[in-house]
């Protein structure tokens, strides 16, 4: 696949973390245009010194990094610090960041980044609620014409992670979710069902930190921390390693395999945020995504681990 250039929608949380670095361990295959952060994991007010925190510990502090929306579009706000902490990167002590937010908002940055370019050249990689993302397609009228595909981290075929129904990123903002499911731009969601298979086990984490040097550390200490709720919840070897799948995809997509299907938000109810996955195309709707389902751990694991000991020489 050709070079891409990415914006990197966002709210660190420590697999968000992860999936900055790994895009900034892959120059040849990702242009990283900006990071846009969104409320989320925690808050807005930590979620935008996160990403500088991260793009800091890489020394990658030219990245520009927007701050976007501080809620969802119509729910009050809900956070998971019960699963990041209450920093979002519990697991890593990182400096303060030093290199301030640029100006303007995210949402506008998103715009501003799309239209300006050549028409489907610029990707979306959203790994957090989609707030941020819909806002840009509602504000901008010809977005969707001109990105090129929103590669998302949300929603689940089967089972959910904040309610039996519904995985988290799509829960905290169903009604963005819908507009984002709506718009017509090619979608690739990565839901749970192809993360929970791609888990930080304890020879994993081992292999990450024998890159030596302080990146190699910080990840270390940032998954180690992410472990601990997800290996109890599902009494498994390590947690979903989440957010990364979105952008190991856009550097390697023979990792994953999937297939088009029409996909639907749930708006109401007790399974609001569902992300309902025609996977055998029941009501021959036609398809608005494609749907991951299988993922090659091992393989991932080992570009995971190669990708970010490029950082480490920093
Ligand atoms: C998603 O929710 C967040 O906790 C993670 O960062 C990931 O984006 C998983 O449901
Ligand atoms: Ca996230």
């Amino acid at each position: 696949m050709a070079r891409q250039a990415i914006i990197l929608d966002c709210d660190p949380g420590q697999d968000d973390a992860i999936a900055i670095l790994l895009a900034l361990g892959a120059p040849e295959e990702i242009e990283l245009l900006a990071i846009t952060v969104v409320a989320g994991n925690v808050p807005l007010g930590l979620t935008r010194v996160n990403a500088r925190k991260i793009l800091e510990l890489a020394g990658r502090a030219d990245v520009p990094v927007y701050a976007g929306c501080e809620r969802p579009l119509v729910r009050p706000l809900e956070t998971a610090e019960h699963v990041h902490g209450e920093t979002g990167l519990n697991g890593a002590v990182l400096p303060e960041p030093t290199t301030p937010l640029r100006d303007g908002h995210a949402v506008d940055a998103i715009i501003e980044l799309v239209m300006s370019r050549p028409p489907r050249t610029v990707t979306i990689a959203a790994v957090g609620p989609l707030t941020n993302v819909a806002l840009a397609i509602r504000k901008e009228p010809h977005l969707s014409q001109r990105l090129r595909q929103i590669v998302l981290m949300g929603g689940a075929i089967e089972l959910g992670n904040i309610t039996p129904a519904a995985e988290f990123n799509i829960y905290v903002d169903p009604h963005a979710a819908d507009i984002v499911f709506r718009s017509g731009v090619p979608l690739v969601m990565f839901g749970l069902d192809v993360t929970h298979q791609v888990l930080v086990t304890g020879e994993r984490l081992a292999q990450l930190r024998a890159n030596g040097g302080r990146v190699a550390e910080a990840v270390h200490g940032l998954l180690d921390f992410f472990n601990r709720f997800d290996m109890e919840r599902y009494d498994a070897p390590g947690a979903p390693l989440h957010d990364p799948c979105v952008i190991a995809w856009l550097i390697d997509p023979t990792l994953f395999a999937g297939k088009d299907c029409p996909v639907e938000i749930e708006l109401e109810g007790r399974s609001i945020g569902r992300t309902l996955v025609d996977w055998w195309n029941t009501d021959r709707h036609p398809a608005n995504a494609t749907v991951m389902r299988e993922v090659d751990a091992d393989r991932f694991f080992t570009l995971l681990t190669e990708r970010l000991a490029r950082l480490q020489a920093l």
